[in-house]
């Protein structure tokens, strides 16, 4: 089991109560398809995903954002069980969509970006980052347990 400290748990939840996953989830998944294409091949009935204007307005886009953001919802709700709690969704992704593992950790470090933009040093302080990187280092981990 993960140990976190009181100071991880409030900076990680203290950040997440500052997100709307409908607004932050569309820009984070529109960024991994933008600056790794290759993902684009996972989402074979997005069609004309020609450039990076499409991509930001594509309502499929967004919609999908808007699922893996509430994805992660319940992650940070369950802080203490996340490996339980995704051994289903990691099924999903290795299983039926044979997803590279390493696009997980591609996908994650552009949430975090998401958010540094959205947030600011102000917010987004070094501290906050680390716990929320160790956030995301035990979600990709839990997602990529099929694999190992
Ligand atoms: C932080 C990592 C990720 C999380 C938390 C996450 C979360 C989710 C969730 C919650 C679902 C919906 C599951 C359901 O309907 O039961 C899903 C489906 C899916 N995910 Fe992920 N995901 C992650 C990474 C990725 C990556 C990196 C890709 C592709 C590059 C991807 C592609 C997909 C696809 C194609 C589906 C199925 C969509 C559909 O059938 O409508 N996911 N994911």
């Amino acid at each position: 089991m993960v140990y976190w400290t009181d100071a991880e748990r409030h900076n990680i939840t203290d950040l997440w109560r500052r997100v709307d996953p409908d607004k932050l989830g569309p820009q984070a998944v529109a960024r991994l398809l933008i600056v790794h294409p290759w993902n684009q091949r996972y989402f074979a009935t997005f069609v004309n995903l020609v450039d990076a204007a499409t991509i930001k307005e594509s309502p499929k886009v967004a919609s999908h954002g808007k699922v893996v953001l509430r994805g992660l919802d319940i992650a940070v709700k369950n802080l203490d069980s996340i490996k339980a709690t995704y051994a289903k969704l990691g099924e999903l992704h290795s299983d039926i969509l044979n997803m590279d593992p390493s696009n997980f950790t591609l996908l994650s470090d552009c949430i975090t970006i998401t958010l540094a933009a959205k947030f600011g040093p102000w917010v987004f302080t070094p501290e906050v980052h680390s716990a929320w990187q160790k956030f995301m280092d035990v979600v990709v981990a839990a997602l990529s347990k099929q694999y190992n």
